[in-house]
């Protein structure tokens, strides 16, 4: 029983007889009374505080809304920020770029110009030389044709120092040694023309050129450093002139040349080939013997600095370089590698560039005005 009830007959009902059942029922009914007046203001209250809970929902839903919009906000310029890193990223990589290829062209392009008028003023020198010399040689047989009319005493003395000096050694030798210096210099020549041919000074804008020029131009200058490491084989086929900054392509040769002699360990084959894809389309495949890339690897060699090399020995820009020069040339560049058995770079380009748009254009004007 509810012990307010059992106060109430208690009170009215003692002993469990109702004494006073007018004062009970009053008492009861005071009591409901003041129960409905009771649910009435719980009721009241509660509708209040569910309005005011209604109330602070919307507003915390409203301000959830606020944050998820401030979210959204966040995000979208997190990946403008990203957008511009990336930019950034390529901005240096090819500022880098310029720089690397401008100084490598611009020193093979000053050391051709330096070394070309002292040699050819020694390649001339040596021809008057040799002219002079076959006169000083014609003058002295002249003398000894007129032996038979000197003293013999003299002529015993004049043949003491011929052999003495091996007059007749050095006569022999003298042909030889002309020959061997002009051989030397046209070397220099040679060199100094490849110098020229791999710069390309002459060139900096878009040309109809044969890439097997470039090729050879670029070996002849890495020849040296791949030989010591690697046998070269090249499988060049002809190929017709292709529309290109050769200057460019030469840098891209080079990278990949280079890359291959480095991933040779002891020694092995480095393998040259190009040819033709359909009429349209010329490709360049340099393979190696070497240690190959871990796949895992694989999908980063392109990234600028990315390098396995020790500090110091790479920047690992080699390859990003390489890629920006053969995207401009609207070109592609593959590649295959196994593990232990060595790795193969294929260019593709195309014999002409499509026609480009304003912007592109002033962009690869630039590109090639830089390098
Ligand atoms: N032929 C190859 N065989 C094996 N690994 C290679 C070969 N070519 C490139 N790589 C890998 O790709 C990485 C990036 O090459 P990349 O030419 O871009 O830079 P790098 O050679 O390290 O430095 P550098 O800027 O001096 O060229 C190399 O460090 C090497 O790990
Ligand atoms: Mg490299």
């Amino acid at each position: 029983m509810h012990p307010l009830l059992a106060r109430q007959l208690k009170k009215y009902c003692p002993d469990g007889r109702a004494a006073d059942l007018d004062g009970l029922s009053a008492a009861v009914d005071a009591a409901y009374a003041s129960f409905e007046s009771d649910r009435s203001l719980i009721e009241h209250s509660l509708e209040t505080m569910s309005s005011e809970l209604g109330q602070r929902n919307r507003e915390l839903a409203k301000q959830l809304q606020e944050k998820q919009r401030v979210m959204d906000q966040l995000s979208s310029i997190n990946t403008e920020l990203l957008d511009l890193n990336h930019k950034l990223e390529t901005a240096q990589t090819q500022l880098l770029q310029a720089d690397k290829m401008a100084s490598i062209g611009q020193l093979a392009a000053g050391v051709a110009h330096e070394i070309n008028n002292p040699v050819a003023f020694v390649h001339s020198n040596i021809g008057t030389l040799e002219m002079y010399l076959k006169q000083i040689f014609q003058i002295a047989d002249a003398y000894i044709a007129q032996e038979q009319f000197l003293p013999a005493e003299v002529v015993r003395q004049l043949n003491e120092l011929r052999d003495k000096l091996e007059y007749d050694y050095i006569v022999g030798d003298m042909a030889d040694l002309m020959k061997e210096s002009k051989d030397g210099l046209e070397r220099v020549k040679k060199i100094v023309q490849e110098l020229k041919d791999f710069s390309r000074v002459d060139q900096s804008e878009w040309d109809l050129l044969d890439i097997t020029d470039g090729i050879n131009s670029t070996l002849s200058l890495v020849r040296h450093e791949l030989q010591s490491r690697a046998d070269i084989v090249c499988e060049l086929s002809a190929l017709p002139p292709i529309e290109c900054v050769l200057s460019q392509l030469n840098q891209v040769f080079m990278n990949l040349l280079i890359n291959a002699a480095h991933a040779i360990k002891q020694h092995g084959t480095i393998t040259i080939r190009t040819g033709m894809q359909g009429d349209d389309h010329v490709w360049v495949s340099i393979g190696d013997t070497g240690e190959g890339i871990p796949p895992e690897n694989l999908s980063r060699i392109f990234d600028a600095f990315f390098t396995t090399k020790p500090v110091g020995k790479g920047t690992g820009l080699g390859l990003s370089l390489s890629y920006g020069i053969i995207k401009r040339h609207h070109g592609r560049i593959d590649v295959s590698s196994q593990m232990g058995s060595g790795t193969t770079f294929t260019i593709t380009l195309p014999v002409q560039q499509p026609p480009a748009n304003a912007a592109e254009s002033d962009a690869l004007k630039n590109a090639a005005n830089q390098s």
